[in-house]
């Protein structure tokens, strides 16, 4: 699209770059109409514009409304008497490159093709990191912690080891039980989960076990119980810690035999499962009190598996919530752009109690109700900067900083490293240090 007052240049631009297809706009206004209902890959933007024709104020203004509306559409600014300073203002507020007037349409062209080959390589890097982000195992990070516990799914999920997943509330224990099945070779057998917690006493152990008919008053005929489900496949036992003391035995039993009876019954069944748990209670703290047995807890435990707090995750939040603004844009219908700095800054701050389901919640409630193109701290729900500076501690304040560009850098850039160190100004290996430090 071509965003240019002047009739006469609109018409003779039109015919010099042909074979392109390119439509017109007169005005800001117009040129945010088309856009809202099209999809141009580049804009060829008279950066004087009236009523400014004469400055560029009209036109920075169009280009940020643009970008703001269309963040992947490249934009050529074209200046005429217009100070260079404007132009390069503009590249700094995000336009792609910019061209002298009068413009000679072969270098303009050649600008054009170059924009487009650009846009191109973003749109197959988008749909790369789609396919690869969430795709498989479901988890995004990129914080040295959770790098290393990639890599113990890695390592683990193909083996028939029993796995203890534990870590506060919303920390994705599911997310990684359901990855330890996808990465195992049980993987197109069944996968059965099960919430300790959530089933009243009486019921759990025929839930899990079966019964037969009669075994009890309603029991009207045979049942298998989620072992049986599982068979050949993984049983996922979650809240293990509040497991009754009776039904830890009987599990006990069953993994040191690989067998079961249902409840009322005799027949011993020999059911393969493999077995993975979740608690985010300290289960040395229940053995030590006597609710939870210790013979038990060496048998979930071959390999345990800590996932850690969102809050030492360093960088991850902002990660995260990149990823889950583009989950909802998708899932909601939504054209959210991204979020403000102080978004970004009040998400590296926050505690995150609750950790990534918090995060994820907080996203979607500000994906709903975002009322501009970029998502803030107050729709987050956050506390904006308070404070900053209080603490007159240098080291100290330059490492918040140091934290709040890089998060931004990598929000920035998607989380590409390479990118985020280049947009940062330094090298990779600092960049890596810069995440991991504590
Ligand atoms: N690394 C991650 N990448 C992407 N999404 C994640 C990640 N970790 C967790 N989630 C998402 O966060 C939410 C909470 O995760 P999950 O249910 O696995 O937590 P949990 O540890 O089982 O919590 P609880 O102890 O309350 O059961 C889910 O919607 C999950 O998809
Ligand atoms: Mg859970």
């Amino acid at each position: 699209m071509l965003v240019e007052d002047d009739l006469g240049l609109q018409k003779q631009m039109r015919w010099a770059l042909s074979p392109y297809v390119v439509d017109v706009a007169g005005s800001r206004v117009e040129a945010l109409e088309k856009i809202g209902n099209s999809t141009f890959r580049v804009v060829i933007l008279d950066l004087g514009l009236p009523p400014d024709e004469n400055g560029a104020s009209e036109g920075l203004k169009t280009l940020d409304e643009i970008l703001n509306a269309a963040p992947r559409i490249k934009v050529i600014v074209a200046s005429g008497n217009v100070e260079r300073a404007n132009a390069v203002k503009a590249v700094a507020n995000g336009a792609f490159d910019f061209i002298a007037k009068p413009i000679d349409s072969e270098i303009l062209k050649l600008v054009i093709s170059r924009a487009l080959r650009m846009s191109e390589l973003e749109e197959e890097n988008t749909q790369l990191r789609e396919l690869s982000a969430g795709g498989n195992d479901g988890l995004v990070y990129a914080s040295p912690k959770m790098t290393q516990i990639a890599r113990m799914l890695d390592r683990v999920g193909p083996m028939d080891v029993s796995v203890l997943l534990t870590g506060e509330t919303g920390t994705g224990k599911d997310v990684m039980a359901r990855a330890l099945h996808q990465v195992s070779r049980r993987k197109a057998q069944p996968f059965i989960a099960i919430n300790c917690a959530s089933i009243p006493e009486n019921l759990l152990e025929s839930e899990l076990f079966g019964h037969e008919r009669g075994a009890f008053t309603g029991a009207v005929k045979r049942t298998h119980g989620k072992f049986e489900m599982a068979d050949q496949g993984t049983l996922f036992l979650d809240e293990i810690g509040d497991m009754p003391m009776p039904l830890q035995a009987k599990l006990l039993r069953f993994l040191q035999e690989r067998r079961l009876e249902r409840v009322g019954g005799r027949e011993s069944i020999t059911v393969d499962v493999r077995l993975i748990t979740a608690t985010n209670q300290k289960l040395e703290k229940l053995i030590a009190e006597g609710k939870f047995r210790e013979d038990l807890y060496y048998r979930i435990n071959d390999v345990l598996i800590d996932l850690p707090a969102l809050r030492e995750r360093e960088t991850d939040s902002v990660l995260l919530a990149q990823y889950f603004l583009n989950k909802f844009n998708k899932a909601l219908s939504k054209h959210v752009a991204g979020f403000t700095d102080d978004a970004l800054g009040a998400i590296s701050r926050h505690s995150w109690p609750g950790n990534v389901r918090e995060l994820e919640s907080r996203v979607k409630r500000a994906v709903i109700m975002a009322e501009s193109k970029r998502i803030t701290a107050q729709d987050l729900d956050l506390e904006a900067a308070v404070g900053a500076f209080r603490d007159l501690n240098m080291r100290k304040e330059v490492e918040n900083l140091e934290k709040r560009l890089v998060a931004e850098a990598l929000a920035c850039t998607d989380g590409n490293i390479s990118k985020a160190a280049k947009l940062l100004g330094i090298s990779r290996p600092h960049l890596y240090s810069l995440i991991g430090q504590d």
